[in-house]
């Protein structure tokens, strides 16, 4: 038995000398050492064994496996530092090659035109506040006069998510949040995203608005016209041609849109102006007293107006751009140039 033993251990030495590889090394460890290993059975089996010769053959056994186990743990750490040593051999880093540069962004135009409206009208005393874009029907449409099953609401798309939840069409519906909370006077600005089922030259289904809204003892037509015309001609320069059109909305009376020259034909007609000379650019009007009556402000004692204007029209005519839907391609070529 104790011969055996010898020759068992001779042999494990000998295929250990011979592996290569961590896999080769593992399953020595496996066939001698595992659970079904050669010297595990061994051990387990003692109990067979003539008991004079029991102790010696444990002994020898076990150190065997003493031996085994620490002869097997350093090759397998010989391995892992020879195959770090490789690692570091083989990678090179190449200092001649050139870096990466990194593009600088840009502000977008419509962020930056955006930001020149509200610095314009802080000027004024307005001030910006938020609003959801996923809006009740209720601030979006009814607060606004615009009741359910009212012709008005075919004036304005609706992506509706539920019965009574809408993305919002307009940034309007950011006045009544606001007169709910707040009493006159007010002066605020409003700018964000909105949505309608739109697509052309000049629509696109998601775009953005600034909401306008002044309300305070005595503020006339005259004023709205004061402010808007100012608002432009800063925008625009001094001989911006604009003009007021009589319009209608449900929320404001009397009511009116504001045009601007087409920058592209400069008032000949053309694709983008779809030939008349003239691009809407925004809406606005005296606040209906319906509205107050909705945010329980006296239509007596306080009257206002508001406007909401469309940003990436601004944008448009500001920077001569011929399609509204270049604003939202992520074209570098295109976004480079501002
Ligand atoms: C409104 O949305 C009203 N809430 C504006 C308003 C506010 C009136 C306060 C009175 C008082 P309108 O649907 O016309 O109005 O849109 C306002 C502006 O948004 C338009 O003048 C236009 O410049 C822009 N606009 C409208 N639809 C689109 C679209 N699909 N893509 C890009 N711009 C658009
Ligand atoms: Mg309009």
């Amino acid at each position: 038995m104790l011969i055996e033993l010898e020759e068992l251990q001779r042999q494990a030495e000998s295929e250990l000398k011979k592996s290569k590889t961590e896999e080769e090394l593992l399953a020595i460890k496996t066939k001698y050492l595992g659970r079904k290993g050669i010297l595990t059975k061994l051990l387990r089996g003692l109990g067979d064994i003539e008991p004079e010769e029991r102790p010696q053959v444990g002994n020898r056994c076990n150190e065997i496996k003493a031996t085994l186990t620490a002869a097997i743990e350093n090759a397998l750490k010989a391995r892992t530092s020879l195959k770090k040593k490789e690692v570091l051999l083989r990678d090179r880093i190449d200092v001649t090659l050139p870096g990466r540069r990194i593009r600088f962004g840009r502000e977008h135009p419509v962020a930056s035109v955006c930001k020149d409206i509200c610095d314009i009208f802080a000027a004024l005393g307005f001030s910006a506040v938020q609003g959801p874009e996923i809006e009740l029907d209720y601030y979006n449409f009814e607060a606004l006069n615009i009741p359910k099953d009212h012709p008005a609401r075919d004036m304005q798309d609706t992506f509706y998510v539920e019965d009574n939840i809408v993305l919002r069409t307009h940034t309007s519906p950011v006045q009544i949040r606001v007169m709910e909370k707040q009493r006159p006077p007010i002066r605020i600005l409003s700018p964000g995203r909105v949505y309608r089922p739109d697509s052309d030259i000049s629509h696109t289904p998601m775009f953005h608005q600034i909401e306008g809204l002044l309300v305070d003892k005595g503020v006339t037509f005259g004023d709205l016209k004061g402010v808007l015309t100012l608002f432009l001609k800063q925008m625009f320069g001094g001989d911006t041609a604009l003009r007021f059109r009589p319009s209608f909305f449900p929320f404001t009376e009397p009511s009116a849109e504001v045009d601007i020259k087409c920058v592209m034909c400069r008032g000949a007609g053309c694709r983008v102006c779809s030939q008349s000379g003239w691009l809407e650019i925004l809406g606005s009007g005296m606040v209906d007293p319906e509205v107050f009556k909705n945010v329980n402000y006296d239509p007596e004692e306080f009257s206002g107006f508001a406007f909401g204007l469309g940003l990436e029209r601004i944008a448009m005519l500001k920077y001569g751009i011929s399609d509204i839907r270049l604003f939202f391609e992520n074209d570098w070529r295109f976004l480079e140039q501002f």
